[in-house]
């Protein structure tokens, strides 16, 4: 069952706010792959669990038609706030019933959504959607963080592993999808081209009051905070102060860096000529 936790406005802006929008190395890995397994002409892409339309964007220069879905309405709400231009739309709709032609797919993405679809009937939204030839990419950061500042690196990710273990407390279970990585979502790819790569990616421009609101916008959090709101705010000012401390500094716009961890399902739907008869 579809389960709904980026409906709140404030989550929405929020999360507009304080997620990392795709990495431009994840971006390489994908075009790279859609180039060798398909080429162009790229007409359309659909980016699925679209949010607020960061990961969306990415996609705009390369393609003749863009369409992002989501199914919360504020995060679509969100997503049309920025002007885009004609060739881009959004819309309200299920991951596992997309708005689209049958065969009419370039590429179809989803950036740290696809955990949260179900995914039987999703698997075969993707074979019905998808060109044969097209591809499709389906990645996440994971929360393997590594924080970097001065000489309490190593101190700095283990708060976060704490904090992140505390958090754990309140997830919903689709997020054990995230937790192995996506190893289901590889095994249940219906397409026998595919595969998975992990990497590491370094962010340079953040603080820990960015940080922090990175932490806001996790859905472990706002479930947290719906359950025992103040409990929620007094942990989240309790970990920024205990990573001011550890830095030794007093400023939450002090800068650090973080390690990422990304990973990329990628699956090319086989084209008719090679499907054996
Ligand atoms: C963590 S956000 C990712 C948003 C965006 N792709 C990004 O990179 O920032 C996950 C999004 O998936 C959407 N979502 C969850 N379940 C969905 C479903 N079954 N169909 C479509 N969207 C879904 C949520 O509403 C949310 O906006």
């Amino acid at each position: 069952m579809s389960v709904q936790l980026f409906e709140g406005k404030d989550h929405a802006a929020i999360y507009q706010k304080y997620r990392f929008p795709p990495s431009p190395d994840l971006l390489n890995i994908i075009f790279s792959y859609l180039e060798e397994k398909k080429g162009k002409p790229y007409d359309l892409a659909v980016d699925v669990g679209c949010g607020s339309g960061q990961s969306t964007w990415l996609l705009v220069p390369h393609f003749a038609r863009v369409l992002g879905t989501d199914i919360s309405e504020a995060q679509i709400e969100q997503a049309k706030r920025i002007p885009s231009p004609s060739h881009v739309s959004y819309c309200v709709f299920p991951a596992e019933a997309l708005p689209v032609e049958d065969g009419s797919v370039d590429l179809l993405t989803a950036f740290a959504a696809a955990h949260w679809f179900d995914i039987q009937p999703f698997m075969r939204e993707l074979e019905r959607v998808l060109k044969p030839g097209g591809s499709v990419s389906l990645s996440s950061y994971t929360l393997n963080m590594k924080i970097r500042y001065g000489d309490c690196s190593e101190a700095l990710s283990e708060l976060f592993r704490e904090t992140q273990a505390v958090l754990k407390k309140h997830a919903n279970e689709k997020l054990h999808v995230l937790f192995s990585e996506y190893q289901e979502i590889l095994d249940l790819m219906p397409f026998p081209d595919k595969k998975r790569i992990i990497f590491q990616v370094n962010e340079t421009s953040f603080t820990v009051a960015g940080l922090m609101g990175f932490l806001q916008s996790l859905s472990m959090f706002q479930m947290f905070k719906n359950a025992q709101p103040e409990a929620a705010e007094a942990f989240l000012q309790q970990t920024q102060s205990r990573f001011l401390e550890t830095m030794k500094v007093s400023s939450p716009e002090t800068p650090l860096e973080i390690t990422l961890e990304y990973i990329c399902v990628l699956a090319c739907k086989t084209p008719k000529e090679k499907v054996a008869t």
